[in-house]
């Protein structure tokens, strides 16, 4: 047939909408398993539980030949998504016959007839090579039987005519621009995973539980119900070789009454209905038969009938039924169980890195802790960091770059390639789920963002909740995030606590409780409280670096009095003011400091500001400026004293080795860095030198720099106050977490 041609029916690239409901879930796996490459995008719709469409495509997310994209149709960057030549299954959309009168008819045109029309328009312009629609019987109304696709359609629901306006806008298509477009009209459905609001979903269920069944009418309306592989079948069928414009029934499976279906059923569970008779609800055509030509034609004859069909549909149900009813378990504080399996533990970590390098640092330096406990560990990390691409791992780590994106206001941010955020996002939500899914860790460990970047990990949390009990999802927090009050005013409106309830088994402060007592500055509920712990700070390992000797950046040759003064700009993003104010004090120090100053920009420095730190750097004597390190450490170890900005990692890294060091604080958007450089201050291990406020901050930090020179080392006492053994427990807890222990979850 011409309009199939490009379409190899063997190997295409299928997007399918609604992928994650009853027959698009249905219509993933099987496509999956004929080889194709399929994209599927769900917006998980509250139309019924969102965790019985989880449960529905947690398999497929598993599969490597499968993108999840959890995603509303009407608002996603569809074109970014879409390829040309890709075949596209269109079931996204509000089903529900009998509840689309009234108030909610809005999130039926908004899903069945806008969500269509975007979704055409972004597959006119990425050349689509075929676009099969899910239509209704419903198109039909009361009509003739049996219903033939070009006879009379007169819808009797709301729902029938959304339906119907989505078909005829396909057929604008295809007429104006010639898009392929072929609409199949399915006859009401059924199978495993049929929606909780259909009529065997709801007989099965009541029938099994003793619970009366609500039969419209007198039970004598018929229905051609069609088994939901019958219309998978249909629906490959019809990609290959349906013919564009032409409307295609999809039932003709077993025309029975409902009466009938229902003695099935309870011959199947082997109880009777108890039955509470109403009267037919408006919209429910009477009866509906296909006509059937066009299917048998396209080849897609229905092959199973309603008592096999209503089998499959039972045994899936009786199964599925304890486990899914019992998706309501909180998870508990205790423990979990390590799935059963001989092979080394798995611990995947997470980190959005949308700012600065601490996250990943962090994070390294934990992967590295974990791997030198326990070699033959698999430690996974899915990382946004724009750099992760150069950045020193260490072996044994496996990587999953998520497509970076830019913090550039509050809860602001920024794709760093040209593309869109919509498309952006839900990659990275549906990469999060997966690797999750397809690496069943042991551990999850979350870094600082509870809920990730804009909420990214929500499903992926929900799926570990529900499909994984034995991964331990665990939370790393900062020390500081940012002052109480600003905590715990975001944390609330993003639902950060109830998080932290119901996602977490256990959250690791990484610092000291002494110190900052995160768990009571903000404000975690009593209940999350006893699941938090405090590791100290995580320092990283001299084993992380290379085994270059940092002496060898200093190229001036030491005379005696010269001091080797280190400059850090941490990630660098916002680094140049403080650098430059750095240079300057340095300038003023000459009369009295002689040596040499090594200023690391950081890698995330803008080029413009590298390059006028550079230029700047350039008119003082002994300045040397170096773009990124990789041997931060004994770069440290060679210094006599150490300016940084306040982040975690900088602060960490210049305390551990016990250098006379003054902190110049980032003091907005966040004060995390000014709260971490006070509490320094009244250690006694920092000077603090402000950038923001009144006078001079060059003439600041060269008093600063003076004071921490003369102050030497921190005394002992105060070097010890501060706990930096974060890693090596960090490894421990997480290690701990891996050992299969017994289940006990809180209902
Ligand atoms: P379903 O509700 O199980 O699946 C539809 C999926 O679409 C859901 O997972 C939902 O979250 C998703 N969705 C809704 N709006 C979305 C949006 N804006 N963006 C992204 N995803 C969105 O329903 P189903 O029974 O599998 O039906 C699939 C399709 O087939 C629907 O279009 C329905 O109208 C049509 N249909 C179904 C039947 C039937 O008997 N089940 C019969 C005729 C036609
Ligand atoms: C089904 C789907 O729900 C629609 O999304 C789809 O568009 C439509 O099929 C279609 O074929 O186009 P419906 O036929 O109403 O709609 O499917 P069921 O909910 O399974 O109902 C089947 C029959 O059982 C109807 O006659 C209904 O009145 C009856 N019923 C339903 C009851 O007697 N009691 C109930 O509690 C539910």
């Amino acid at each position: 047939m011409s309009e199939s041609e490009g379409i190899d029916p063997r190997r295409y690239r299928a997007v399918v909408t609604g992928a994650a409901g009853f027959i698009g879930s249905h219509l993933v796996e099987a496509l999956l398993e004929h080889g194709h490459e399929v994209v599927g995008i769900d917006a998980f719709t509250s139309s019924y539980p969102a965790a019985l469409k989880r449960s529905n495509i947690a398999a497929a997310s598993a599969h490597p030949c499968f993108d999840l994209l959890p995603a509303d149709l009407n608002e996603l960057d569809l074109e970014e998504v879409l390829r040309p030549g890709d075949v596209i299954f269109h079931l996204g959309g509000q089903p529900g016959v009998r509840a689309s009168w009234g108030k909610d008819f809005a999130d039926y045109t908004r899903a069945n007839v806008d969500a269509t029309q975007r979704v055409l328009e972004a597959a006119r312009a990425r050349q689509a090579a075929r676009i099969v629609f899910a239509s209704s019987s419903s198109v039909y109304g009361e009509a003739p039987l049996p219903m033939r696709e070009d006879g009379p359609l007169h819808p009797v629901s709301p729902y029938g005519v959304t339906k119907l306006t989505a078909e005829l806008l396909g057929l604008v298509y295809w007429k104006a621009f010639a898009l392929p477009v072929v609409p199949l009209r399915f006859f009401t459905v059924y199978g495993p995973r049929q929606r909780p609001d259909m009529a065997f979903n709801r007989f099965i269920d009541a029938i099994a539980q003793g619970t009366p069944i609500v039969v419209f009418g007198d039970g004598s309306q018929r229905r051609d119900f069609t088994y939901v592989g019958d219309v998978v079948t249909a629906l490959l069928a019809a990609a290959a070789d349906g013919e564009p414009g032409q409307p295609i029934n999809v039932g003709g499976g077993s025309t029975v009454t409902v009466a009938q279906s229902i003695a099935i059923i309870e011959r199947l569970v082997g109880r009777k209905a108890l039955i509470e008779r109403r009267p037919a609800p408006p919209g429910d055509a009477r009866d509906t038969q296909a006509a059937t030509d066009r299917l048998h034609a396209l080849g897609a004859i229905p092959r199973v009938g309603i008592e096999d069909g209503l089998a499959q549909q039972v045994d899936w149900q009786l199964r599925s039924m304890p486990r899914l009813l019992s998706s309501a378990i909180v998870v508990g504080g205790e423990a979990t169980h390590r799935a059963g399996r001989g092979s080394a533990p798995r611990i995947l970590l997470y980190s959005h890195d949308t700012y600065g390098l601490g996250h990943l640092r962090r994070n390294t330096t934990i992967a590295h802790g974990l791997l030198q406990r326990t070699p033959d560990l698999e430690v996974t990390l899915l990382t946004g960091s724009p750099v992760a691409e150069q950045w020193p791992f260490p072996d044994g780590v496996s990587i999953v770059r998520l497509p970076p994106v830019t913090k550039v206001g509050p809860e602001e941010y920024q794709p760093v390639a040209a593309r869109s955020m919509s498309a952006v996002r839900a990659e990275r939500a549906g990469m999060i789920a997966s690797t999750l899914l397809r690496l069943r860790p042991d551990v999850f460990l979350v870094d600082h963002a509870p809920l990730g970047m804009k909420g990214e990990l929500r499903l992926a949390l929900e799926m570990a909740r529900e499909e994984l009990p034995g991964t331990r999802v665990v939370l790393g927090l900062r020390d500081i995030v940012d002052e109480p009050e600003v905590v715990r005013a975001t944390w609330s409106t993003q639902g950060v606590y109830q998080a932290m309830e119901t996602a977490y088994h256990q959250i690791i402060v990484y610092g000291s409780r002494e110190l900052f007592d995160a768990a009571s500055e903000y404000d975690i509920p009593e209940a999350v409280r006893r699941r938090v712990q405090f590791s100290g700070y995580i320092a990283k390992d001299r084993g992380l670096e290379q085994s270059v000797n940092g002496r060898k950046t200093w190229t001036q040759a030491r005379r005696a009095g010269d001091r080797r003064v280190l400059v850090m700009g941490g990630g660098g993003g916002d680094a140049a003011p403080m650098l430059l104010a750095a240079i300057e004090a340095w300038e003023s120090l000459r009369y009295l400091l002689n040596g040499e100053a090594v200023i690391v920009v950081g890698p995330l420095m803008a080029p413009a500001d590298r390059r006028e730190v550079e230029r700047r750097a350039r008119q003082v004597a002994g300045i040397q400026v170096i773009h990124s390190s990789t041997t931060m450490l004994s770069l440290v170890a060679a210094a006599d004293l150490v300016v940084s900005m306040g982040g975690y990692n900088s602060v960490v890294e210049a305390v551990a080795a016990r250098k006379p060091l003054v902190i110049c604080p980032r003091t907005a958007p966040r004060r995390e860095q000014l709260m971490r450089a006070e509490i320094m201050a009244r250690l006694g291990l920092a000077q603090v030198a402000r950038l923001d406020g009144e006078g001079d901050a060059a003439a600041r930090i060269a008093d600063a720099m003076v004071a921490a020179l003369k102050a030497g080392p921190p005394p002992e006492r105060a070097w010890r106050a501060i706990d930096l053994r974060g890693t090596e427990r960090v490894a421990d807890l997480l290690l701990e977490m891996t050992e299969p222990v017994s289940v006990q979850v809180a209902a």
